[in-house]
């Protein structure tokens, strides 16, 4: 501990101790159903460590100062928020971002956001979020990386390098939610999070581990319970697995009353789960004061030791000095929001680059890119809207910054002939349209009869060349709380898409959404389909660009899209069975098979793959040759494939190895991603990319969580997507 933490620990008083753990919210980021109450009465009283939910010169210079000038002390605050995907530029949401699969590109936004952040006076961003989620269901998806333990590592590892390497502007970041919060049961939010040992190692916990190998400061606890414990009082996982078995040396902040809310989860009363959790790791209390309100009773009654809040209160007072608050409490602040910073020009054409490198092309039948002189019709509720653009979690974020997918479009190809129909209502449910506009009016419902307004939309379609349809969620219909039980297109939108179909004029799909949707249909109707996501206040000259060929799509899918809800949770690195599904027989087609793995009305394999992605150009892929077929011990093996651009356009592809350990001591997945490059082609271009393998990518968890390799064969494969690959042999002896 240096000097002068200590020196200062020494003179604190218990109660001062007390109230460094404590975070309190102001400001409008309210997630929950407590908010605090006499801040300034409390800061002014030692009685507060940090804040959260305010931002910008004059609150953070005012609150701080209370702290300086009326707290016995003096101690800084630290000033935290949801930055999320961006702060007042906002970026796609992070299920979006994941889907670039472009790390330089999400380290930036990390960069770009915390410059923003940082000029108003924040300190702490409670990001990365980086809960592993097989489940669509789940509102969540939409600020997570997807369903693979190594894609969501390395995009937790970028994000805390973006966020923490950054020279005067750096923050200290959170990563969250832990642990397991993506896993939560049948994909509602909140709910219990019950799994194996092994599957949280293999799975779940390694994109935490990697922000904490990237020196991240602090981690979240999450809302559930890991093996019947809240996370947040969890010491297995707050101390045993985090400090002792990882080595993280910063502060566990405890989610949004998450210390009270285990008083729900059936732990005991608010004292009993206070000291639960100070006992377990946790270090800050967020909003819900258990620890402000019962810890001096607690050590009265012997149930923490004065020990346990020193180390808690030490840890916060450490993360303020590491940012250089006792130096410098002002930090960054600005008197005036810095124009060249905030929504700059630099910030949206960052913007504008991160939608369009955001979004996949799940198909095209030679329709996409459109003609700049085309005439258009652009149908749908969320064609001509600004207000769910950003996506959720934009709390810094103005939507009325924002480009709508209309005015992108405009903008890129002045000379397009484009008319605008509404065709359907997001949604018309009244309840579920008063749900999503509970942080503003993001639905606006048109009165007229669902008939008349598809109706309309038919007519102008009937007079363009091409039809873009741009439908989806409203942008609180994912997000926290916003689980969905039916994932298809809200409301009368898949009637709308039907009856664009049925015009016979080339239609193109263009869907926001904060989760992967169930469109078997639409997929069938629409002969392109470009799923946006959230693409923030640029998107909709990013999605332009994509449309018309300024930009080629590269972006690939981070979490599979089911083919029904049935399937869920579907997810590509699944473990083998013992009645492995092949189709049916072959020649016997009238036989149907029996007794095997499938379901009797729809195919095992999700609608798109994770990996997935089109582009205008076409990339073929040589076969995958190894350095060697038989390696021993601590080889390094190279697997090369050569990729060529035999299309008619410039390009990007993620090139993704994936390896199968098909003979093992327990039953391993069947395939599990390892390594992925993205690659510039030019037209007619071939460029042959390296993989190198060591024993550490063969290593799994067996069921006594020892992580090492087994000697045996192993496929290595390389492809376009986790579906399509082509793999190679090799014999690995120890
Ligand atoms: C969310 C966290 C968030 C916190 C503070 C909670 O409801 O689960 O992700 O950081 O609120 O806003």
């Amino acid at each position: 501990m240096s000097d002068v933490i200590s020196t200062l620990l020494a003179h604190m008083t218990l109660d001062e101790k007390i109230g460094q753990l404590n975070l309190v919210i102001a400001g409008d980021a309210v997630t929950g159903a407590t908010v605090s109450e006499g801040v300034v009465q409390k800061i002014a009283s030692g009685a507060v460590g940090g804040m959260f939910g305010v931002y910008g010169a004059t609150p953070v210079r005012a609150l701080q100062t209370v702290a300086l000038e009326k707290s016995r002390l003096k101690i800084p605050l630290i000033f935290g928020l949801d930055v999320i995907h961006g702060h007042r530029t906002i970026f796609p949401i992070p299920l979006g971002l994941s889907c670039s699969w472009d790390l330089a590109m999400i380290e930036n936004v990390a960069k770009l956001s915390g410059d923003e952040a940082a000029a108003e006076g924040l300190h702490w961003v409670f990001s990365p979020m980086v809960d592993i989620t097989r489940d669509a269901r789940w509102g969540r998806c939409a600020e997570a990386a997807g369903e693979d333990a190594y894609l969501g590592s390395r995009i937790s590892a970028a994000m805390v390098r973006g966020y923490q390497e950054n020279g005067d502007n750096s923050l200290l970041a959170c990563v969250k939610h832990f642990a397991l919060y993506g896993a939560a049961e049948a994909g509602r939010d909140y709910h219990t999070a019950d799994m194996s040992r092994l599957a949280m190692f293999e799975q779940y916990f390694p994109p935490y581990k990697a922000a904490v190998d990237a020196g991240v400061a602090s981690v979240m606890s999450s809302f559930n319970d890991v093996e019947g414990i809240p996370a947040t009082g969890n010491k297995w996982l707050l101390t045993d697995v985090l400090r002792k078995q990882w080595g993280f040396d910063g502060f566990v902040v405890s989610d949004y009353t998450s210390v009270n809310e285990m008083i729900d989860h059936g732990m005991g009363d608010l004292q009993t789960v206070s000291a639960l959790a100070l006992k377990a790791g946790l270090d800050m209390d967020m909003v819900g004061e258990g620890f402000l309100t019962t810890l001096k009773k607690s050590l009265d009654e012997g149930k923490v030791t004065e020990d346990d809040i020193t180390t808690a209160c030490a840890r916060i007072l450490r993360a303020k000095q590491k940012l250089g608050l006792f130096d410098n409490p002002f930090r960054n602040l600005r008197d005036e929001s810095p124009k060249e910073i905030i929504l700059s020009p630099k910030h949206r054409a960052a913007a504008r680059d991160a939608a369009a490198r955001s979004c996949v092309l799940l198909k095209n039948d030679n329709i996409l890119p459109l003609q700049k002189t085309a005439k258009i019709a652009l149908i749908g509720p969320l064609a001509d809207d600004k207000r769910n653009m950003q996506g959720t979690w934009s709390i810094a974020g103005n939507w009325e910054e924002c480009v709508s997918v209309l005015q992108g479009m405009k903008n890129a190809a002045p000379a397009a002939d484009i008319s605008y129909a509404l065709g359907a209502n997001v949604t018309d449910d009244p309840l579920i349209a008063a749900k999503a506009n509970i942080f503003g009016e993001k639905v606006i419902i048109d009165p007229r009869p669902e008939n008349e307004l598809i109706a309309e939309a038919v007519r102008e379609a009937e007079l363009a060349d091409v039809i873009v349809a741009v439908v989806g969620e409203a942008q609180e219909m994912s997000g926290e709380a916003a689980s969905r039980a039916d994932i298809g297109l809200p409301g009368k939108q898949s009637a709308l898409i039907a009856a664009l179909a049925a015009t016979g004029k080339p239609l193109v799909m263009v869907f926001l959404s904060g989760r992967p949707l169930t469109i078997v249909n639409e997929s069938k109707q629409a002969g392109a389909i470009v799923a946006m996501w959230f693409g923030g206040t640029e998107a909709g000259n990013g999605i332009a660009d994509v449309l018309f060929g300024d930009y080629n799509p590269a972006g690939k899918l981070s979490m599979s899209f089911p083919y029904a809800v049935g399937q869920i949770p579907v997810y590509y690195n699944h473990k083998k069975t013992g009645r492995p599904y092949a189709g049916e027989f072959p020649g016997v087609v009238d036989v149907p098979s029996k007794f095997r793995s499938r379901y009797l009305d729809i195919p095992n394999e999700p609608l798109y793959p994770f990996g997935f992605g089109l582009s205008y150009t076409t990339f073929e892929y040589g076969d995958v040759t190894l350095s060697e077929t038989a390696a021993r011990g601590n080889a390094t093996l190279t697997a090369s494939v050569t990729v060529m651009n035999t299309g008619a356009h410039d390009g990007e592809e993620t090139v993704q190895l994936y390896i199968t350990d098909p003979v093992a001591s327990l039953s391993r997945p069947v395939r599990e991603l390892k390594g992925f490059e993205k690659i510039a082609l030019k037209r007619g271009e071939s460029k042959t990319v390296q993989f190198t393998i060591t024993t550490d990518h063969l290593k799994f968890y067996n069921n006594d969580l020892h992580h090492d390799w087994e000697a045996g064969e192993f496929i290595i494969a390389i492809g376009p997507n986790s579906a399509q690959t082509r793999g190679v042999a090799v014999t690995w002896e120890k």
